[in-house]
């Protein structure tokens, strides 16, 4: 059973849920409001989108935008319940969705994928050309980073935070192709350093 599903009934009510990761969100919206200047129309696909909060977030601030969300724990019902749609898969699955997208969002899940540049070239792989990745997590810049993060640890499943050098490495690989346009810190309360990476795949 995914560690995960035990979050089901609380994950809305978590403080670092409300408190913590909402300038996460802040900062997508925010981004994908510069990135599409005004134009609404564009698709979505939130990978492991838990409980649908982005995509409601995303909703409310983009009511014309075409959204999905994949989503392999029982969040993914809760997110369900909230009008979303959204498909059952582990990231190994990505191939399934029948579908490219104008833009894919990834937040707080990229440290737990078993396969981190498998997972980007999956991900590379349902965006059309000349679609963007928002790709959110925390990463061990500092002593303090560390320390929470070995806490968290705690909490989910198995984790590996790359390092921002890493990741860039990684997006620009030939399978992968993706070029990192942006990279954004945001500041959280009391959470450890967390970067928004914004790259494009080859238009
Ligand atoms: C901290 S939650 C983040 C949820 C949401 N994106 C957010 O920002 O609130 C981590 C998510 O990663 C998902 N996850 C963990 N391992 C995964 C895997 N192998 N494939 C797909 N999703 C996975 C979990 O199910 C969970 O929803």
């Amino acid at each position: 059973m995914s560690i995960w599903n035990r979050y089901v009934g609380i994950y809305d009510r978590l403080w670092v849920q409300k408190v913590s990761l909402a300038p996460t969100r802040r900062k997508v919206i925010h981004t994908l409001l510069g990135l599409f200047d005004g134009k609404e129309d564009f698709s979505l696909l939130d990978i492991s989108c838990g409980t649908g909060q982005l995509l409601s977030e995303v909703a409310e601030a983009m009511p014309n935008s075409k959204r999905l969300g994949v989503e392999p724990s029982d969040l993914g019902t809760l997110a369900a319940r909230k009008g979303h749609s959204v498909l059952p898969y582990t990231i190994d699955a990505l191939h399934k969705v029948p579908e490219q997208f104008d833009v894919i969002t990834c937040t707080h899940a990229f440290p737990y994928y078993p396969d981190q540049v498998k997972a980007l070239r999956l991900m590379s792989d349902r965006l059309r050309p000349g679609g963007i990745l928002l790709l959110a997590h925390a990463e061990t810049a500092t002593l303090y980073d560390k320390l929470c993060l070995s806490l968290v640890k705690l909490t989910t499943s198995k984790a590996h935070y790359p390092t921002p050098a890493t990741l860039k490495g990684w997006l620009a690989q030939t399978d992968v192709a993706l070029t990192l346009l942006d990279r954004q810190r945001i500041n959280g309360k009391g959470v450890p350093s967390i970067t928004l990476y914004t790259a494009r795949k080859q238009p």
